[in-house]
């Protein structure tokens, strides 16, 4: 929230000379705020600072159908040190990647040697709502829940994360995640690159310390969403890969809190988006630079025999207009490929990728809209605990006990996410079902390449009102939708609906 809305709302317009001490006090005792470190209220952008990109750059190790996923309180090395950080395996701040076939059962048992409760909840995995990581479904510490459920979706790239409420961005800042990757025929039929010239990417930023990765954001940063300095690839710090001149299928997840890249080659190279949250595309889109939000995924091939040999691209973020006062200042590099062997062989991209059928927006029997747009200018929804200064939705904070939507089984429903009058960016995530994106009004005003096809998370700038359609099937039972953005998630800005 920008101050002087802050001001507007509290009757400190114009005119009233306010010291930043004085203002500070006012706040706390005028909003009541849970969270005592109101000082100011600007949000500003969290530089990066690049390393040298001399770090070998490692992958998850793999998992199968059945698997203990130990989380713990463990060490990893960054940036030269060993430090502590959360994981899922010893020594290394990603847990094992799974790669399950479609119709696979799995009988995944989370044992939690932390601290203090946490659960796991699969993005982007359709699965009953018991199984799904709702805040209400925990593992206390030093306790277990063992996750079982059918894999039948289409291929696709998905992760796991913990979904404790209130400590959901903590436990994912200092290094609970990993990927979850989904095949099928339709897919394997493609013929897409794979084994070596499949690689995954994990893209985060952390707050990298001698003795930890800190988290601990003040007023400021839980409005903005809590960023790093240093951006870590698969769990390395600044690092590189080698690649031969060919086609390279790169898996690519935004596992940052808050952070929105703009992905860019170093050398314009084009970027083939052939997929995105749900699995692949109908056809791919060819860019030069994509926006992915916190929460998204992107499948791109990327054809390094334009270089050569000898020669080192660097995939970036540039900068971006649109994202509020926080995001997209700065250009930065995230990772080097270099160039080192010659190929031959062709691949051709695929013309055709996958059959998807578009929803008619006519076949909706309802239309939901929800106002994201802001903290405390609840545009006339009514705020269900005075005037404190958190993020919500309708103007509501989330309480498990409370249903905000009841939905019918296999129906489709508009869900329309108005961030118009908002001046941050929210990427909004629903739980147990896949949607399409049909319009983007306001703010950038058009859909980008990898909104076609199914998402789970959509990005909604500010002054954006963003339209999709969901087909809810019949996986009945209470789940979340929620910012993706991890601190405005924990803040409460989060609901609940019900399927049945
Ligand atoms: Cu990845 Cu409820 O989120
Ligand atoms: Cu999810
Ligand atoms: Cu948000």
């Amino acid at each position: 929230m920008k101050r002087r809305n802050f001001l507007k709302m509290s009757g400190l317009g114009a005119g009233a000379v306010v010291t930043s001490g004085s203002l500070a006090g006012f706040l706390v005792s005028f909003s009541g705020c849970k969270k005592e470190h109101h000082r100011g209220l600007m949000t500003e952008p969290v530089m990066i600072t690049e390393g040298d990109f001399s770090k070998l750059l490692s992958f998850p190790s793999s998992a199968g159908a059945n698997q203990t996923l130990t989380a713990q309180a463990t060490t990893a090395n960054l940036k030269g040190a060993n430090i502590p950080v959360l994981g899922y395996q010893p020594n290394s701040l990603l847990g094992p990647s799974f790669r399950i076939n479609k119709g696979d059962a799995v009988n995944i048992l989370l044992q939690n040697n932390l601290s203090e409760h946490s659960n796991i909840h699969w993005h982007g995995l359709k699965v009953p709502a018991l199984m799904d990581g709702h805040p209400d479904q925990l593992a206390n510490a030093g306790g277990t829940f063992r996750y079982q459920f059918t894999v039948n979706q289409r291929a696709g790239l998905s992760w796991y994360h913990p979904h404790p409420h209130e400590m959901t961005g903590r436990q994912v800042f200092q290094g609970l995640a990993g990927l979850f990757i989904i095949n099928d025929a339709e897919e394997t039929a493609l013929n897409l690159p794979s084994g070596q010239y499949e690689i995954p990417l994990v893209i985060q930023d952390k707050r990298i310390t001698g003795t930890g990765i800190a988290y601990n954001p003040s007023m400021e940063e839980v409005m903005a969403g809590y960023m790093g300095e240093s951006i870590v690839v698969n769990g390395a710090y600044s690092p590189y890969t080698e690649v031969a001149a060919r086609y390279y299928r790169l898996r690519i997840l935004n596992g940052s809190n808050a952070r929105v890249y703009n992905l860019a080659f170093s050398n314009n190279a084009d970027i083939i988006v052939i997929g995105n949250d749900g699995g692949l595309l109908k056809n791919s889109v060819t860019v030069k630079e994509i926006l992915i939000a916190p929460g998204e995924r992107l499948d791109v091939l990327i054809n390094f025999s334009t270089a050569s040999i000898g020669s080192e691209i660097f995939l970036t973020s540039k900068e971006f207009g649109n994202g509020g006062d926080a995001q997209g200042k700065q250009s930065f590099r995230i990772m080097k490929f270099k160039v080192t062997t010659a190929v031959t062989g062709t691949f051709t991209v695929p013309a055709n990728l996958s059959a998807i059928n578009t929803i008619a927006a006519s076949s909706a029997v309802k239309t939901r809209t929800f106002e994201i747009s802001n903290a405390m200018e609840h545009h006339g929804y009514p705020m269900n605990d005075g005037m404190q200064m958190r993020h919500r939705i309708n103007g509501k904070l989330f309480d498990s006990k409370r249903i905000d939507e009841n939905v019918s089984v296999n129906t489709n429903e508009i869900w329309v996410f108005d961030n118009s009058n908002g001046d941050e960016p929210h990427p909004m995530h629903l739980h147990g079902v896949f949607f399409q994106v049909l319009d983007r009004t306001g703010g950038r005003g058009n859909l980008i390449a990898s909104e076609n096809g199914w998402k789970d998370t959509v990005l909604v700038m500010p002054g954006e009102r963003v339209r999709v359609i969901v087909p809810f099937e019949n996986n009945t039972g209470k789940f979340v939708f929620h910012c993706h953005n991890l601190e405005h998630e924990d803040d409460g800005m989060m609901l609940q609906y019900q399927l049945s």
